[in-house]
């Protein structure tokens, strides 16, 4: 199974001549109040009713965002595509919803390539490199089309090649950007597999196929060392607080390690923990009907384990990193967990389950625990975990808590520089209390309805203590509602600037 839609994506200098003979199905052009001037657009614009020259002038005076021309006579181009570019001062979603937008249209010209001509003036804060980084990124990332539970209206997708050009990079520049548009298209590529899983129905994507579609990652990345655990294993390992959520399914659980070592051998590795629930009921503490089909989204932080591994792979990052993949089915049954019942978890602290629907917390704290073995620099989890979160910051910010703040600054940082953003909440002591209870070390909610989001993350903060941690709330993040209705691919985009240049 391959994630990735489109095969090649490159990047090429241009001048004026050049631009001519560009043979592709789709020439795509940014328009700024500077195209018309550009020196490498001066052959496109050169007889004086050029359509080219006169769809600037309209685009530019406002009247249209976007002109779709059939190439003139002795141009290697099929068609030409104007766009308007967005202000160079704009903020870094508006580049990414513009690349979006590109992708969108190339998808409906049915074009099987294009190449699109950058500007460098797209933001005043980004430079070409990453424009560059950012372009591939996310036209891999848009060229994803969901058709693997559809058998008639099956969308196919024509696209397959892209080419960024740009015009006047002296060599070192060029290669850069060569360096960047691969680094874009790995990361776009592993948004892409962890959209197919979360986009995946719970009853196409239940723990062991999950299992399996891990372990055939080692056809297409040898290089990745995969093992998984069964409720057996489990059990040996008394991870007791994972099991209780799969308790009430049929479908048995499973945790799945991908190992990822390209660094230095004796470099401690990042452990990275993904909330895989591949359906939330809820469990006898079921949640109500409307928009529970949502929650087959709800493996969406082991689908981003799953995509960043293969990132990771497909670039041959000199990093070190482990990833766990959490996954569990909570369903309500009369083997299934009640709530007041009380579990041991695998560090030994006991635990009252209160709620069988907070049950992300119930998983991930024994994976935590059993993160310590791989002797890790840092640990980060990733997880759907409330939706307090979704009120809070909605889909714009993922939301971060950590024991460490070099580490929450790190991931701040990576958010910022990625367009995968993130906003961070307190985790401080005076959260602990709502752990607090007189049947168990620790209970599974309190609060009422103040801090949800703060009070999961100081539950899983006493599993934590051995090692510098950050968890990550995903829930609004993960994927969208509404017509854009589908995994987002995040925080991927985060996680790679973060493993790859965050400097842990
Ligand atoms: N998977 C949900 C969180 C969620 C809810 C994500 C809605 C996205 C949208 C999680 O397992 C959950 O049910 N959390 C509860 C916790 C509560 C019982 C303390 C919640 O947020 O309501
Ligand atoms: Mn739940
Ligand atoms: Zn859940």
């Amino acid at each position: 199974m391959a994630y990735k839609v489109l095969s090649s994506l490159t990047a090429n200098n241009v001048n004026s001549a050049d631009l001519l003979k560009v043979k592709t199905d789709l020439l795509i052009i940014a328009v700024n109040k500077k195209t018309a001037a550009a020196t490498e657009l001066k052959g496109l614009q050169a007889s004086p009713q050029s359509l080219v020259k006169e769809s600037i002038k309209e685009i530019n005076s406002g009247s249209r965002k976007s002109i779709f021309l059939p190439a003139p006579a002795k141009v290697g181009a099929k068609n030409i595509l104007l766009i308007k570019e967005p202000d160079p001062k704009a903020a870094s979603f508006l580049v990414l919803r513009y690349y979006e937008e590109i992708m969108g249209l190339v998808k409906s010209s049915k074009a099987k390539d294009f190449a699109y001509l950058m500007s460098s003036t797209t933001s005043k804060n980004f430079d070409d490199v990453w424009a560059a980084e950012v372009a591939a990124r996310t036209f891999e990332s848009s060229a994803y089309t969901f058709n693997a539970t559809k058998n008639k209206t099956v969308k196919p997708i024509t696209v397959k090649k892209g080419t960024l050009l740009f015009a006047g990079l002296t060599p070192a520049k060029l290669r850069s950007v060569r360096t960047a548009v691969k680094l874009g298209h790995a990361v776009g590529e592993g948004m892409n597999a962890t959209k197919h899983l979360g986009d995946l129905p719970a009853n196409h994507c239940t723990p062991r196929i999950i299992e399996r579609k891990t372990k055939a990652l080692k056809k297409d990345f040898p290089a990745l060392k995969i093992s998984s655990l069964n409720e057996r294993d489990m059990e040996k390992l008394k991870m007791g607080s994972y099991l209780s959520v799969g308790k009430g399914s049929d479908e048995p659980s499973r945790m799945m390690t991908i190992e990822y070592k390209g660094g230095a051998k004796d470099k401690q590795p990042i452990v990275l923990v993904g909330k895989g629930i591949t359906f939330d009921t809820g469990g006898i503490s079921i949640k109500p009907s409307p928009a529970m089909d949502e929650m087959k989204w709800d493996m969406c932080g082991a689908a981003s384990v799953f995509g960043i591994m293969q990132t990771l792979a497909r670039l041959k990052a000199k990093v070190n990193v482990v990833g766990l993949l959490v996954c569990a089915e909570n369903m309500p049954s009369a083997r299934a967990t009640k709530p007041g019942d009380v579990v041991t978890s695998m560090s030994g602290q006991t635990i009252e389950i209160l709620n069988t629907d907070a049950e992300g917390r119930l998983v991930l704290c024994d994976a935590l625990t059993y993160s310590k073995k791989f002797k890790p620099s840092h640990v980060i989890d990733m997880a759907t975990l409330t939706g307090a979160v979704v009120v809070a910051l909605g889909s714009p910010a993922t939301g971060v808590m950590a024991n460490n703040q070099l580490l929450a600054d790190k991931i701040l940082a990576a958010g910022e520089k990625s367009g995968d953003r993130a906003w961070q909440l307190p985790l401080w002591e005076e959260y602990a209390h709502c752990t607090k209870t007189n049947f168990a070390d620790l209970a599974n909610i309190g609060g009422g309805r103040e801090a949800g989001t703060i009070h999961a993350a100081s539950f899983l903060s006493n599993f934590t203590k051995d090692f510098k941690w950050a968890h990550m709330d995903i829930a609004a993040s993960a994927w969208n509602g509404g017509a854009k209705k589908g995994g987002t691919g995040r925080p991927v985009p985060l996680l790679a600037e973060l493993i790859l240049n965050g400097n842990l």
